[in-house]
C-alpha cells in the first residue's frame, strides 16, 4: 500500500483543488489521467479541463526514488526503470482513488513519451497503451518539457505567449512559448544542466543527494564574497548557459582547503549560488532582449520559471529583480508542481486533446525529443547539452 504520509506525498496532496468527483460533476469538463516515468519519480494524476480552458487538479501522486539512488550519488537508469515497474500500477490506482474517478469517466490517458531515460519511459508508455486499449480511451503522448512549460495554465490560468526558463536536473533552456505545441528555443546549456551542477557540487562538498536543496541549506550560513568564482557566459550574445567551469572552480577551491570545515562548505555553497544567480539573471536579461522582437508590442510580458531548481530562493530573488527591471511579471508554480509530477503531464495531455491531437498505439518512447526541432545546437555543446 502506498504510504501517503510520506513527506514526498504530503505537499502534493495540499495542491488538490477539489473534493472528489461526484454526481454534481460538470459534464463539460474533460478528465485526463497523466502518467510520468521519465526519470526518478513515478507519478500519476487526474486533472479536469473545463470547456473555457480552466483546469483543476483532482489528484496527484508522486513517489520519488531517492532512497534507491542515494548511495550511488545519482540516478541509475536500470534501477529507476525497475522501480517504475514495481509501483506504477499502484500509483495509478491511488491517483484514480484520490480523485474519486473510475477509468470509464476519463476522456484520455496522457503519458510522458520523452525526453528522458528510455527504460522508464517504456514502462509508462506501455502501461498507458494497455489502459487506452482495454478501456477504449484516446492516448496522448506528452513531451515532458512541454508539460513543464504549460503548468502555469493549470496553476494560474496563464496562457501563452510567455518567456520560459526551464531549469531542472536534466534540462536548462530558455524558450519563447508561443502556443501549445509552438516553441522557440533561445538558449540551452552547452554542458551541464543547472540542477546537475547543483548535484555535482553537493557531491564534491560531501553534501547529500539530491544536491540542490542541500547546497541551498548550507549556503544560508555562508558568506558569498569569500571566494571569487567565475560568472559563466556573462555578456554573451546568445542566451546559452555553461556550468561545468564553475563546478571545476569550486573543486579547485575545495581541494586547496582540505579537510573542509562546515564554514568552508557554507562559504563555497554561498559563492556558488551567487555565481549561478548572476549568470542565470544575465542570460535571462539577454533572452528578454531577443524575445522583445518576437512578442506583440504593448502586451504584458510574463517570465515563467519551471523545473526543480525554480525552488531555489537565491535564484528566484535574482529573477524577480530581472523581471521587475524589464516590466515582466514573474510566475513560479508551487514547488510540488515545479519538480516532476504527473498533474503537469495530464494537463498538457488535456490541452492537446482539446485541440484534437491524439496518438496511435504505435507511439514510441523517445529518449530525445526537442521542443523546438529547428533550434541549432549551441556552439560547443557536448552530450549533456544535447539532451536538454
Ligand atoms: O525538475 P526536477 O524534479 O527533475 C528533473 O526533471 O530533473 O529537478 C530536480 C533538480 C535536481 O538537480 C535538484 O538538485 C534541483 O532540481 N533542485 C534544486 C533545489 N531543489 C531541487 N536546486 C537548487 N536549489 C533548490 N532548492
Ligand atoms: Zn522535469
Amino acid at each position: 500500500m502506498l504510504d501517503t504520509s510520506s513527506p514526498v506525498y504530503a505537499p502534493v496532496r495540499a495542491l488538490v483543488q477539489t473534493t472528489p468527483m461526484d454526481a454534481t460533476q460538470d459534464k463539460r469538463e474533460t478528465l485526463v489521467l497523466g502518467i510520468e516515468t521519465s526519470c526518478d519519480e513515478t507519478a500519476a494524476a487526474v486533472v479536469a479541463r473545463a470547456a473555457d480552458g480552466r483546469g483543476r487538479i483532482l489528484s496527484s501522486v508522486v513517489r520519488a526514488q531517492w532512497e534507491q539512488h542515494r548511495r550511488y550519488g545519482g540516478v541509475v537508469p536500470e534501477i529507476a526503470a525497475r522501480a517504475h515497474v514495481e509501483c506504477l500500477d499502484e500509483i495509478i490506482a491511488q491517483g484514480l482513488r484520490d480523485a474519486g474517478v473510475g477509468l470509464g469517466q476519463l476522456a484520455a490517458v496522457a503519458v510522458t513519451a520523452g525526453p528522458g531515460l528510455i527504460g522508464g519511459l517504456l514502462v509508462g508508455v506501455a502501461t498507458a497503451k494497455a489502459l487506452a486499449l482495454v478501456h477504449g480511451l484516446p492516448l496522448v503522448a506528452v513531451n515532458h518539457l512541454e508539460a513543464h512549460a504549460l503548468t502555469v495554465g493549470l496553476t494560474e490560468g496563464l496562457h501563452p505567449p510567455y518567456l520560459l526558463l526551464l531549469v531542472s536536473g536534466g534540462h536548462t533552456q530558455l524558450l519563447v512559448v508561443h502556443g501549445v505545441g509552438r516553441y522557440q528555443r533561445l538558449g540551452t546549456t552547452i554542458d551541464d544542466a543547472l540542477g546537475e551542477a547543483f548535484d555535482k557540487t553537493a557531491k564534491l562538498l560531501g553534501l547529500g543527494f539530491p544536491g540542490g536543496p542541500a547546497v541551498e541549506q548550507a549556503a544560508l550560513a555562508g558568506r558569498a564574497d569569500r571566494f571569487a568564482l567565475p560568472r559563466p557566459m556573462l555578456g554573451r550574445a546568445e542566451p546559452h548557459f555553461s556550468f561545468a567551469g564553475l563546478k571545476t572552480a569550486v573543486r579547485h577551491q575545495a581541494q586547496a582547503l582540505v579537510p573542509l570545515s562546515d564554514g568552508n562548505v557554507a562559504d563555497l555553497c554561498a559563492a556558488f549560488e551567487a555565481a549561478i544567480a548572476e549568470s542565470v539573471a544575465d542570460r535571462v536579461r539577454r533572452a528578454m532582449e531577443i524575445a522583445e522582437q518576437r512578442l506583440d508590442a504593448g502586451a504584458q510580458r510574463h517570465l515563467v520559471v519551471a523545473g526543480g531548481v525554480a525552488a531555489n530562493m537565491r535564484l528566484r530573488a535574482a529573477l524577480a529583480d530581472v523581471a521587475a527591471g524589464a516590466g515582466y511579471r514573474l510566475h513560479v508554480p508551487p514547488p510540488a508542481l515545479c519538480t516532476d509530477n504527473a498533474a503537469m503531464v495530464a494537463w498538457a495531455g488535456a490541452e492537446r486533446l482539446a485541440r484534437g491531437w491524439t496518438d496511435g498505439l504505435d507511439l514510441e518512447a523517445r529518449a530525445r525529443w526537442p521542443l523546438d526541432p529547428d533550434a541549432v545546437p549551441a556552439l560547443g555543446a557536448g552530450k549533456h547539452g544535447a539532451k536538454a
